[in-house]
């Protein structure tokens, strides 16, 4: 990994793991991007400069004719401005004192740092040298630094903005986006994750248009609707080769991701924050630090592009405490009991399970207040004793007593108007006075943006964490924003809302999560509607979906496995006919797609036989023996679950010495199968043995022939094959 300048040329080159980014400094000050793409040599790149299409051409005084070959707004940069000649969308916008508009913003300097800084207030990547290049506006004094930092363990570029007022007065920023992005004319598809409820990060393909194409949310939220991801990859580029481009945003509130494709054919990135419903006014002299974007590469396809966001994200984001620690594996009540339960009955879950190798139990919604539906006692944070006769610690001291560690269910951002926090602070809810207020879930949300929220907030969870043996906290969050307003914040600093949102979770995140290092977190919202980059910088792993049915947690956990590490997606096997979809999967089924993920069980199972417990428990000793491969496996997807009848996941240890794939097929046949199934990332030159197969194949053999599917009779079957190298 580095960064080099070369002053002859003015050209940056970043070289990171299997890739090169170039840019340079023109003749004018703009900072011009160059190439992005293979490991390249420091060659003077000036010859690739092209024309671009002239239409409407605008010549900016004394700098005609800019960089000789073509007008400003078509030559590929690396931040795009409004207002002179660049009319394609700018990556930052600011309303001066004046009224005007214009922020040009040339180079000013650089520097290169060993390491990266943090951002203020905001989740980012750890490590990395790191370039950051002044650009600054001379007229007004307006300024922007771009951060660029490389690795040398993964193919990413982390990326951020930070814009600065030098005036002597306030100015508005109507947009501030984290980067731009260059690439050159040609045909491009874009790869996106869409979903609802149940239907979390489903996979969309579609060519790129000429014009804008966007991914966003105006939830306040990442969102499932959207997840903050996009890939730009080749026309021909499938799971295994080709070139792949993603971008990942560090973000959990509204965000917009925008790839443009102008006349002459060129795509522009860009995004970051949304600009819908934003405006932040910068006084004399501040700064706004934008959230990190991620920019991962690959020519090995999408697949390699995933296996590049994977390392960065378990190297550089995600707590390393946990990241590639064991994972607790749960027994969660939530569908097992929803709202109905009692001491007795918790205590039979536990104890139908202890033994089996789980070893957390979780104790869901319904613990506290007057929590006996969905419809109160949200904000009160104290032990429902009605429910849970000798409170919380009766129920703990059992699950202790049994050898295993408590977990417990929060919803730290809500209040139900049936509450005493509600009762005591209804100006705690968010919304405008005198308005009437939206419900969700028959909830309200409370304002984070403003500091006695957020301290009552952490008084009353830290309380229960400080006052109890707690080992594990399910963080979820049920609803969406309406009614944005902020008490107290002045009527031009109201569009800051979104915004100063997401600065309050990660307060509340960096004042509950990191002060107590000690419990382990999982993220969560109302299935898998906030997984975003940021929230796994606090919570190595996050619910993936409430679908917990195992066909269709195949399509969900393969659309997640594009941006986020399997180890990140917390997968439950539950109880057939499934709650969600009515389906019937065999429990080998569920359970072999549940480990795929940090696993779990989640159903009633104080009516387990012994033969369930006996499965139980072979089950998770399975998984303890996949486990490593789980937390630090390279990951293939070998069959695709969207446009054919399989789902294919394998797992490959980094010495590729060890490996597990796991195939499902959805729908079984009267007749003989001749499917073969894919293999992917052995050492040819290694030889393995092949469980099931009783057989020692070489590598080479194995990914170019593949193995004949054995899938069990019927439908929704499973194989897995674990490949173990031998010495010859
Ligand atoms: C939504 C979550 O996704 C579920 O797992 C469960 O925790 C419920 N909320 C509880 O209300």
């Amino acid at each position: 990994m580095s960064i080099t300048f070369d002053a002859s040329t003015k050209t940056f080159y970043l070289d990171g793991k299997g890739m090169t980014y170039a840019f340079f400094i023109n003749e004018h000050g703009y900072a011009e991007h160059l190439y992005y793409g293979q490991p390249i040599a420091h060659d003077d790149l000036s010859y690739t400069r092209e024309r671009g299409v002239q239409s409407f051409v605008v010549k900016i005084p004394g700098k005609e004719n800019v960089n000789g070959l073509c007008y400003y707004g078509q030559f590929p940069t690396e931040l795009s401005f409004f207002g002179t000649g660049d009319y394609r969308e700018p990556t930052v916008a600011v309303t001066n004192a004046a009224g005007d508009r214009l922020a040009e913003l040339l180079y000013d300097g650089h520097e290169i740092l060993s390491e990266k800084p943090a951002i203020t207030g905001m989740p980012s990547m750890r490590g990395g040298e790191t370039l950051v290049v002044h650009l600054k506006d001379q007229f007004t004094a307006f300024a922007c630094d771009l951060y660029y930092t490389v690795y040398d363990d993964c193919g990413v570029i982390a990326r951020r903005a930070v814009y600065k007022n030098g005036a002597k007065t306030p100015v508005m920023l109507n947009r501030a986006y984290s980067f731009a992005m260059s690439l050159p004319g040609g045909d491009y598809d874009m790869i996106s994750l869409h979903g609802a409820w149940a239907t979390e990060r489903a996979v969309q393909r579609t060519p790129l248009p000429y014009g804008v194409t966007s991914v966003d949310s105006k939830r306040t939220t990442s969102s499932a609707t959207l997840n903050p991801f996009m890939a730009i990859v080749g026309k021909t580029t499938d799971e295994l080769q080709g070139n792949a481009y993603g971008v990942s945003l560090v973000y959990s509130s509204s965000y917009v991701l925008k790839a443009e494709k102008n006349e002459s054919g060129n795509v522009l990135l860009t995004g970051g924050i949304n600009d819908f419903d934003f405006a932040w006014k910068l006084g004399a002299g501040e700064s706004f630090e934008t959230p990190e974007v991620v920019l991962a590469y690959s020519h090995e396809g999408l697949g390699g592009m995933s296996r590049q966001f994977h390392d960065a994200y378990r190297n550089h984001l995600i707590n390393p405490r946990y990241v590639r620690s064991h994972r607790p594996v749960v027994i969660n009540n939530w569908e097992g009991t929803y709202f109905n339960f009692d001491n007795e009955k918790l205590k039979a879950i536990v104890k139908a399970v202890a033994g089996t190798g789980i070893d957390t139990f979780v104790l869901d919604d319904g613990w506290f207040g007057k929590r006996d539906n969905d419809r109160s006692g949200l904000g009160d944070w104290v032990v429902n004793s009605q429910k849970l006769q000798g409170g919380l610690t009766e129920i703990i001291n059992y699950v202790h007593s049994l050898g295993m560690n408590f977990g417990l269910w929060f919803e730290p951002e809500m209040i139900s108007e049936d509450s005493d926090l509600y009762r005591a602070h209804p100006d705690y809810a968010i919304g405008v006075p005198g308005r009437a207020r939206c419900t969700s879930r028959t909830q309200y949300m409370l304002d984070l943006t403003r500091k006695e929220v957020r301290d009552a907030v952490v008084g009353a969870v830290n309380k229960i964490l400080r006052e109890n043996q707690i080992e594990y906290v399910k963080w979820d969050y049920n609803r969406n924003v309406t009614e944005s307003f902020s008490l107290g914040r002045e009527p031009e600093r109201q569009a800051e809302f979104a915004h100063r949102y997401a600065l309050g979770v990660y307060d509340l995140c960096e004042r509950i999560v990191n002060a107590n290092p000690d419990v382990f977190f999982e993220g969560c919202s109302g299935g898998g509607a906030r997984f975003d980059p940021a929230m796994l910088y606090y919570f190595p792993q996050i619910w993936t979906s409430d679908d917990s049915d195992a066909e269709e947690r195949t399509r969900i956990q393969y659309g997640t496995s594009m941006v986020y590490p399997v180890s990140t997606m917390s997968c439950h096997v539950s109880v057939v006919p499934n709650h969600q979809t009515t389906r019937v999967t065999p429990m080998k089924t569920r359970a072999d797609i549940a480990h795929l993920g940090a696993t779990g069980y989640e159903l009633d199972t104080s009516s387990f036989t012994d033969e369930d417990r006996e499965t139980t428990k072979a089950q998770v000793e399975d998984y303890h023996g996949m486990e490593e491969l789980v937390l630090n496996g390279d990951l293939y997807r070998t069959e695709d679950i969207y446009n054919s009848n399989y789902f294919g996941f394998m797992l490959v240890s980094k010495d590729q010495n060890d490996a597990l794939l796991t195939a499902y097929r959805r729908m079984g046949g009267a007749q003989v199968e001749t499917k073969y199934l894919r293999v992917c990332g052995l050492d040819a030159n290694k030889k393995y043995r092949v469980s099931g197969l009783d057989k020692v194949l070489s590598g080479s053999t194995l990914m170019n022939v593949g193995l004949l599917a054995r899938f069990p009779r019927g439908d929704f079957g499973t194989v897995t094959h674990h490949f173990t190298a031998v010495e010859e």
